[in-house]
């Protein structure tokens, strides 16, 4: 007799795990987690809860796809659900594009990006803040000057930071495995300002019929961001840890970063095909 537990395919008659249709690779601090809670609202989308870190981390790879199946939430049978998974680790480490290709090449890929400098700011902040909280004993944290900034006043292009936001780097890795059409870049500057266009964008993009809709946001004054509207009228807005005051910099740094990462963009726009408005 078939036992019905949670390591079988199919987990009862009416659910099944699978799988992600579509994963959010990144790009850490641009929103990811809005994305992937705004994109749940969808009746057809399921998210996977947490970031699983399976493709970058040996010790999760190593366990196998089974593995990774078993992490996945459970969607109704004979529905055509689509299961995100969204771990932003995945974009800047080199061994993911051609594992998640080995599993399925034709999986939808989703990339969404902000400013570089107002990501780079945001990534500071939240090390801070971990510091911070982590105790890190009497050690003093660095100032954001100290952080991306040589003595010298150079650009300090091996802080993890800095590097993150060159976009063109790691996408060009994407590109040589996927083709362009597979991978949806979404504008994480607009999804903030207004997530609804954005959305839409997604569901064509996933074939998807538009069901999100104004209806489903409610701006929050004091959060500074949208939230999602429940059933009574009540609110869902992220954690505190997502929209974190983010220091006051020192507008010639701001610049001067702005200047460092110009041709990183130019050369981002023309591998994704268009370009953002992100100022020089
Ligand atoms: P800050 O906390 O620096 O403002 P990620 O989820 O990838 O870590 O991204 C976090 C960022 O998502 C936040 O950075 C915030 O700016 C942005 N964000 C976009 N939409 C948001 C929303 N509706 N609520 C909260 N944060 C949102």
């Amino acid at each position: 007799k078939k036992s019905v537990n949670e390591t079988d395919r199919i987990i009862s008659n009416e659910s099944q795990k699978v799988l992600p249709h579509c994963i959010i690779v990144g790009v850490r601090k641009c929103g990811t987690r809005a994305l992937l809670e705004f994109l749940d609202i969808h009746p057809q989308i399921t998210k996977v809860i947490n970031e699983i870190h399976f493709f970058d981390d040996e010790k999760h790879y190593n366990l196998g796809l089974e593995w990774y199946r078993q992490q996945m939430p459970a969607i109704p049978i004979n529905q055509s659900n689509i299961v995100i998974e969204k771990t932003p680790a995945y974009f800047v480490t080199e061994s993911v594009p051609e594992r998640i290709y080995a599993m399925n090449a034709s999986i939808k890929i989703i990339l969404i990006v902000r400013e570089p400098v107002v990501r780079l700011i945001s990534d500071y902040a939240q090390l801070a803040s971990n510091r911070m909280k982590g105790g890190g004993g009497q050690r003093r944290i660095e100032t954001f000057e100290e952080s991306v900034l040589y003595p010298n006043g150079k650009v300090n292009s091996s802080y993890k930071g800095i590097r993150i936001s060159m976009y063109a780097v790691y996408f060009s890795r994407w590109i040589k495995l996927f083709s362009k059409n597979q991978i949806h870049v979404v504008d994480g500057d607009q999804f903030v300002y207004d997530p609804l266009p954005e959305l839409k964008k997604i569901e064509t993009f996933l074939g998807l019929p538009h069901l999100i809709g104004h209806d489903d946001f409610i701006y929050n004054v004091t959060k500074g961001f949208y939230c999602i509207r429940l059933a009574d009228n009540q609110e869902k807005c992220l954690n505190k840890n997502k929209g974190r005051r983010h220091p006051d910099i020192n507008p010639v740094i701001i610049k001067r970063l702005r200047k460092f990462y110009e041709p990183y963009n130019k050369f981002f726009f023309s591998l994704v095909g268009r370009s953002f408005n992100w100022p020089n």
